[in-house]
């Protein structure tokens, strides 16, 4: 059987990491960008390991110039996301990548994507929310206006503040003043930790950005200390096993450490991170999950209901959705 059609709850996605290559090239044909390295002779992303997929990413985001940019993006990735069953996603959206720091060009990005999330509610039945993102690499104080515009744009479509990129710029710590001032208008926070940086990384994060989820966290598999920590302060685990076995964050799918994560009592919830950079949908992930675990519609199921319970819009919007999960 297919869980293509299984309702589903998607926490982890970057925007500009769900553009299609062909949707890239469009727009850099349009703008008269040469890109042309960053795709593989047979059309795909081109990159050899992480650092490498930060920079092709970086360059892709180099074409995202407009607000219409930004809303044919929104619509195409919705469109994709909707036929892999995904009623509900939260998308990480970084407007450091594009439009060079200038904080009214981010605002135009966000209406212009709310405006197509809007639309894609109505046509496609999916449900679309935004969570400002500040790019790890680009150094703490990079951070702040990206932390500035969340809180500026907190509302009913930007649900929450995150942090991505590479995690070996300096400690979590680092970042607590970005971290504060979204807390300090009430956002809700989530953190890329434990890609790559292990049980500490991860620790460090709980500890001194004080978040409810973080992105990725495998590498808390080394510490069962932390492990039982996580469990028991329900802190949530956006997993994206595809992601880390496609960057090789771990060997491959036997060895990714979800299902003990899970069977230790942790709260884990799966998504694609950037489905078109690694070959992967939400259909994909289940399939391996299945294949690899065991896993079947129950476990799904629950696997949704944690997600649910965890995204960060309203109490109106989670209870709809969970309606849709039954
Ligand atoms: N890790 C860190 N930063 C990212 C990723 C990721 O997998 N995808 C896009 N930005
Ligand atoms: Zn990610």
């Amino acid at each position: 059987m297919s869980f293509r059609t299984l309702p589903k709850v998607e926490l982890h996605t970057h925007l500009e990491g769900c553009a299609p290559p062909d949707f890239i090239k469009g727009l850099a044909a349009e703008k008269k960008i040469d890109i042309s390295k960053i795709f593989t002779a047979d059309g795909g992303y081109a990159f050899r390991d992480f650092d490498h997929f930060l920079k092709v990413y970086e360059a892709a985001c180099t074409t995202l110039q407009t607000p219409e940019d930004f809303r044919r993006l929104t619509m195409a990735v919705l469109e994709e996301t909707a036929f892999h069953g995904v009623v509900y996603m939260e998308t990480f959206v970084s407007p450091d990548f594009c439009g060079g720091g200038d904080l009214a060009a981010w605002r135009d990005y966000l209406a212009a994507m709310e405006d197509a999330a809007a639309e894609a509610e109505e046509t496609l039945g999916i449900t679309l929310k935004g969570i400002v993102t500040g790019i790890r690499h680009f150094g703490p104080e990079a951070c702040k206006p990206a932390a500035r515009c969340a809180a500026e744009t907190y509302g009913d479509f930007i649900v929450g503040y995150g942090m991505a990129g590479g995690e070996m710029v300096g400690r979590p710590g680092d970042y607590s003043y970005s971290f504060d001032m979204a807390r300090e208008a009430g956002m809700p926070l989530t953190c890329h930790a434990g890609e790559w940086g292990g049980a500490a990384m991860v620790a460090e994060t709980l500890r001194d950005l004080k978040v409810a989820r973080i992105g990725h966290g495998i590498g808390a598999i080394s510490d069962p200390a932390l492990i039982e920590e996580i469990a028991e302060k329900d802190i949530v685990l956006e997993v994206c096993p595809g992601s880390n076995v496609v960057l090789k964050a771990v060997k491959d799918w036997d060895s990714h450490p979800i299902a003990k994560l899970r069977d230790a009592g942790v709260k884990v919830t799966v998504s694609t991170d950037d489905p078109p950079f690694f070959h992967t949908t939400m259909t994909d992930e289940y399939e391996m999950l299945h294949r690899t675990f065991g896993w079947d519609e129950d476990d799904f199921k629950a696997l949704n209901e944690t997600a649910i319970a965890a995204a960060f819009c309203d109490d109106d919007t989670k209870a709809r959705i969970a309606k849709r999960l039954e």
